[in-house]
């Protein structure tokens, strides 16, 4: 199987790291507009396969498309990040005109494609991606569900002082500060819900907590996140080659599911070798729904920013 990731940065390394080193795909392609930059992140990752141990062969390329025919799965990484201060909104004037360009360039080449996107804002980037590239619903999908769910259990975990692997939730709705919403109710610990566990004041934190992850996160940095992201990204083109039917929040184009119609916005659904599968459709608080709609109204007010 073949996979294009276009921005050979921080995440779209990362990404293709994790790809090469879970040994699922023949060949990861990496696109860049700097000069070389894709070849020499190729050429380093490719001189770790000895190392690592994985056969997947990763190559680079400055903008030539035609290296990315006829590729199984494209992951949009291309874009500028945040900077400490920033909201992802603020990124929508330069990343909407790159996302576009590489968007139409992927389709030209790989009519078939899966197209992943995580540029900022993605919710907006994804629904930019599925008014311009004429592929079917199915096959455009967009991260953040994954990445904000890894740090929310990562926050339940913290605050249950258990393990990781003990910890179950999920984040819906929108990729951004005020719009994510951690599923609280239905977190559970090993089955048993972690109200049972947690105050309210813990309760608060832990939401709080997840929602600001990416800012936090970027504060340290002086820029964005690169290895959960990529290992995000990595598990969703993993389950669409692997065709693991598996359930994940990810930004997808509604048609009335969690009563929204004509948004990008995160939701649980089942990826497999056709990209979604099937939206999963779960029952919600009143609260739940009524910060849903409120982050629909926000994505929307977003949306209105895009010129096609
Ligand atoms: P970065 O600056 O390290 O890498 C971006 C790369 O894109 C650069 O190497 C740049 O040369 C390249 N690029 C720019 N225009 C291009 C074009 N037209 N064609 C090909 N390549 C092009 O940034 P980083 O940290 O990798 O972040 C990338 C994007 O992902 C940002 O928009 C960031 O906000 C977003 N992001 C999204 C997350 C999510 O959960 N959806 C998580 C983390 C980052």
């Amino acid at each position: 199987m073949k996979v294009t990731v276009v921005g050979a940065g921080a995440v779209g390394a990362s990404c293709a790291e994790y790809i090469a080193m879970k040994n699922f795909a023949s060949e990861v392609v990496l696109v860049d507009i700097k000069e070389g930059f894709a070849e020499g992140k190729a050429m380093d990752l490719m001189q770790t396969a000895s190392l690592n141990g994985f056969d997947t062969k990763i190559t680079g390329t400055t903008a030539d498309y035609s290296k990315t025919a006829d590729s199984h799965v494209a992951v949009i990484t291309s874009g500028i990040p945040r900077k400490p201060g920033m909201t992802r909104e603020e990124l929508i004037g330069i990343n909407a005109g790159i996302v576009k360009d590489v968007t139409a360039n992927l389709v030209k080449n790989s009519p078939n494609v899966i197209i992943i996107v995580v540029s900022n804002p993605m919710d907006t980037m994804a629904y930019l991606v599925h008014k311009t590239s004429g592929l079917p619903k199915e096959r455009i999908i967009g991260m953040g569900g994954a990445l904000d769910s890894a740090r929310f259990k990562y926050r339940l975990a913290e605050a249950l002082a258990a393990p990781i692997s003990d910890v179950d939730g999920m984040v819906i709705a929108a990729h951004s500060d005020t719009g994510m919403l951690p599923l609280y109710s239905k977190a559970t610990r090993n089955g048993v819900p972690v109200s049972e566990f947690l105050n309210d004041e813990q309760k608060a934190s832990v939401i709080e907590e997840t929602k600001v992850g990416g800012a936090t996160l970027t504060k340290l940095l002086g820029t964005s996140a690169w290895y959960a992201p990529g290992a995000a990204v990595s598990v969703m083109v993993q389950a669409i080659a692997c065709d693991q039917k598996k359930m994940i929040p990810c930004s997808l184009m509604l048609d009335g599911e969690y009563g929204e119609s004509d948004i990008c916005l995160g939701v649980p659904a089942i990826i497999g070798k056709n990209g979604v599968e099937k939206i999963v459709n779960i029952t919600l608080t009143e609260e739940e729904k009524a910060k849903f709609a409120e982050a629909a109204k926000a994505v929307r007010d977003v949306n209105g920013d895009l010129k096609f």
